[in-house]
């Protein structure tokens, strides 16, 4: 009985489907397409402008913005830390000035580890141990404030799309950027377990959280 019924109310259901199909007006994509425009690019760009990549590194939240993620143009960009001035960089795939150089796994590895795409290998990093995993020995980290210790938590996929959309969705800009300065340690003391907390994230629900 209950085998001979299921296919019966399948085709009923897909009739039903079929007809509805036919008489409703299709509905409309969430996001209006753009003609050639690759939709991982297009998610790596939402990220950028809803992440507030711009309120750093130049344009706001506005891709249309003059110096949009061109990095600091202006020293009210620059940041006091301590003893140290740190610059937002310039995030176009210009070759000398920007990320040009640096592969989408360097940006990636920079998003998710915080670690300079300047001078950390092109390689995949598997753990979070110095030494173990492709993770540097002595890792040389992004200077504060990049709030990478937030944004690593993001999915993969995500920061591969702000990867792709920096490197293929963004036109090269030259501004040269001066180097940040920083510790000896390259930030290392500020980025322990204490201060930003692992990664990934403690198991649902901590003693904070409900059950
Ligand atoms: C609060 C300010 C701030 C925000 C917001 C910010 N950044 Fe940064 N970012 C910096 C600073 C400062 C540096 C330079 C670090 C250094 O010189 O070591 C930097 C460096 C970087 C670098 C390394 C570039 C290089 O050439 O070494 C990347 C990649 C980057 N940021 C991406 C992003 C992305 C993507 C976002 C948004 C999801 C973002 N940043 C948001 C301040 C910021």
């Amino acid at each position: 009985m209950t085998r001979w019924w299921k296919p019966a109310v399948g085709a009923v259901a897909a009739a039903v489907l079929t007809i509805t199909a036919l008489t409703r007006p299709a509905p409309l994509p969430a996001v209006a397409p753009v003609p050639n425009a690759d939709e991982q690019i297009l998610r790596g760009r939402f990220l950028l402008v809803s992440h507030a990549c711009g309120d750093c590194h130049g344009g706001g939240n506005n891709p249309a913005a003059p110096g949009w993620l061109q990095g600091l143009r202006d020293t009210l960009q620059q940041f006091r830390i301590g003893p140290f001035i740190t610059r937002p960089r310039n995030l176009t795939p210009d070759n000398t000035t920007g990320l040009g150089r640096f592969t989408e796994r360097q940006i990636f590895n920079a998003l998710r580890y915080g670690l300079r795409p300047g001078e950390t290998p092109d390689v995949e990093i598997t753990g979070t141990t110095p030494g173990q995993g492709n993770f540097p020995a002595r890792p040389k980290y992004l200077a504060i404030p990049m709030p990478w210790p937030s944004w690593r938590h993001m999915p993969d996929a995500d920061l591969w799309a702000i990867a792709a959309y920096l490197k293929r969705g963004l036109k090269p800009v030259s501004n040269k950027v001066e180097d940040s300065d920083g510790p000896p340690d390259f930030w290392a003391g500020e980025y322990t377990v204490e201060k930003i907390g692992p990664y990934p994230n403690p198991a649902y629900p901590t003693a904070n959280e409900t059950p």
